[in-house]
């Protein structure tokens, strides 16, 4: 099939060379130009394992390309809409003005028959708005919402592999004609039994909004127990494991740390909120701000670990923090929870050294002001208190023998509760997690 791709980021980049590898005929839009020759050049613009091998394949192939010129978009059969949808600057609703730009400019290129199919996730109502206008010009194409529910650091195997394809047509009816043509392009996936739902419009978008809230209140739910065995002495890591075997809960997103971050969940629950406070529905959904207060005082309460670690006082203490992502395999620091830990700290005194992976270009940008060390044995030299904060794979597995030999003070705050207790504190360690004793 031909399928063109409206918006070239983390979702768009990949869902682009996901379709390529699927075997259909591909063309990535986007309007930022450096995005766009980066892409051409089968180098992706952020990281995301196997990503850039992946557009080295199927671009050989000659399935895939990139361009800025929307015209390109004429003569696909299905037109992805993959742009963003921040968080409103001083607001707590989304942005539709990527969205509402990328499907007016499509508008000149769509033909009789065409699909445009929105992924990017929007306040419930948008396709309705959206289908009218496309309907208004082009009475015969069909908008559909197929909410997509990768994670980064996965984004390439989620999209290949979904665990379910949800389409969301006008009428919510099985026999709704689209839905044939959707069945073409993701053959693959349904071939191989991934289940795939229809519903009508409004439902598509809420799967998505209400899956994301979903996980955010479960990590909220456990981090407020953390809170409670604080308090009370207990160990949350053994009580997400203890209810987590209970298959009605499940252990996952059940890890209690410094909360959630990234461009999805703290962005989706603030605009959730916005647009059922629309709806007339906000007391639905008072809880989300219950869950969003849980998880920025996670944030504060590092603060307060930290300093109680560095024996009461910041100032001039040397504080490394371990991870600048908002996540493990991911350069993206929107909204992390660990960068806005270490400017807290700077803010505070600390003299802080932020080390990660992949993330410090990114990190760099957002917070110019911190001091940012590439190499994690440089960071980690004569540290007053590390602080493990992305739960990157090098970090899990340092030895904390030798790392004792390399900083000032043996102290750590494992703001993940990834490592092993018994073996640091073995090793000398002053170990501090958090919900933990
Ligand atoms: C999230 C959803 O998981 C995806 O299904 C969805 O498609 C995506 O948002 C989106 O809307 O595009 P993502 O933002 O990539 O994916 O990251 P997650 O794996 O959900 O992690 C979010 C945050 O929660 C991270 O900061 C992570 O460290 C934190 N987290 C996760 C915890 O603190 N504890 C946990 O147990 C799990």
């Amino acid at each position: 099939m031909r399928i063109s791709v409206i918006g070239c980021g983390y979702l768009g980049a990949v869902h682009a060379a996901c379709m390529a590898q699927l075997g259909h005929e591909v063309v990535g839009i986007d309007t930022d130009e450096e995005k766009i020759q980066a892409l051409a050049a089968a180098r992706a613009p952020f990281y995301e394992p196997g990503l850039d091998k992946l557009l080295s394949e199927v671009q050989a192939t000659g399935r895939l390309s990139f361009t800025t010129d929307i015209s390109a978009a004429g003569g696909s059969a299905i037109h992805f809409i993959c742009v963003g949808t921040p968080q409103k600057k001083g607001e707590n609703g989304a942005d539709m003005t990527y969205v509402d730009a990328a499907v007016s400019s499509l508008l000149d290129h769509v033909q009789p028959g065409d699909l445009v199919v929105g992924k990017s996730t929007v306040p419930v109502g948008t396709a309705s708005r959206l289908s009218t206008l496309l309907k208004d010009r082009h009475p015969e194409a069909h908008l559909v919402w197929n909410p997509e529910f990768l994670r980064e650091g996965h984004a390439v195997s989620d999209t290949l592999h979904p665990d379910r394809l949800v389409y969301g047509v006008q009428d919510g009816s099985e026999e709704h004609p689209a839905i044939a043509i959707l069945d073409e392009a993701y053959s693959a996936p349904i071939s191989a039994g991934t289940p795939r739902l229809i519903a009508d419009h409004p439902t598509a978008e809420l799967v998505k909004t209400a899956a994301n809230s979903f996980l955010a209140t479960k990590i909220s739910f456990i981090n407020a127990m953390a809170e409670l065995c604080e308090a009370a002495g207990a160990d949350v890591t053994r009580l997400a494991d203890a209810i987590g075997l209970d298959d009605r809960i499940g252990r996952k997103f059940l890890n209690a740390g410094i909360g959630f971050g990234g461009g999805c969940l703290p962005k989706d629950i603030r605009a959730f909120m916005a647009r059922a406070g629309e709806l007339g529905a906000d007391q639905a959904l008072t809880f989300l701000r219950e869950v969003d207060a849980i998880n920025m005082r996670r944030r504060a309460r590092v603060v307060e670990l930290s300093r109680e670690l560095c024996d009461g006082s910041l100032l001039g203490k040397r504080v490394t923090v371990l991870g600048a992502a908002f996540k493990p395999e991911s350069d993206d620091v929107r909204d992390s929870p660990a960068l806005s830990i270490a400017a807290q700290l700077q803010l505070q005194g600390a003299v802080v050294t932020v080390t990660d992976p992949k993330a410090l270009p990114n990190a760099a940008k957002r917070f110019p002001e911190l001091h940012y060390q590439p190499n994690c044995e440089e960071a980690i030299k004569q540290a007053d208190a590390l602080l493990l904060l992305t739960e990157w794979e090098e970090y899990r597995t340092l030895d904390p023998y030798e790392v004792a030999a390399s900083v000032a003070t043996p102290k750590i705050l494992d703001g993940r509760n990834v490592l092993d207790v018994a073996k640091w504190r073995a090793a000398g360690w002053t170990y501090r997690g958090l919900g933990r004793p």
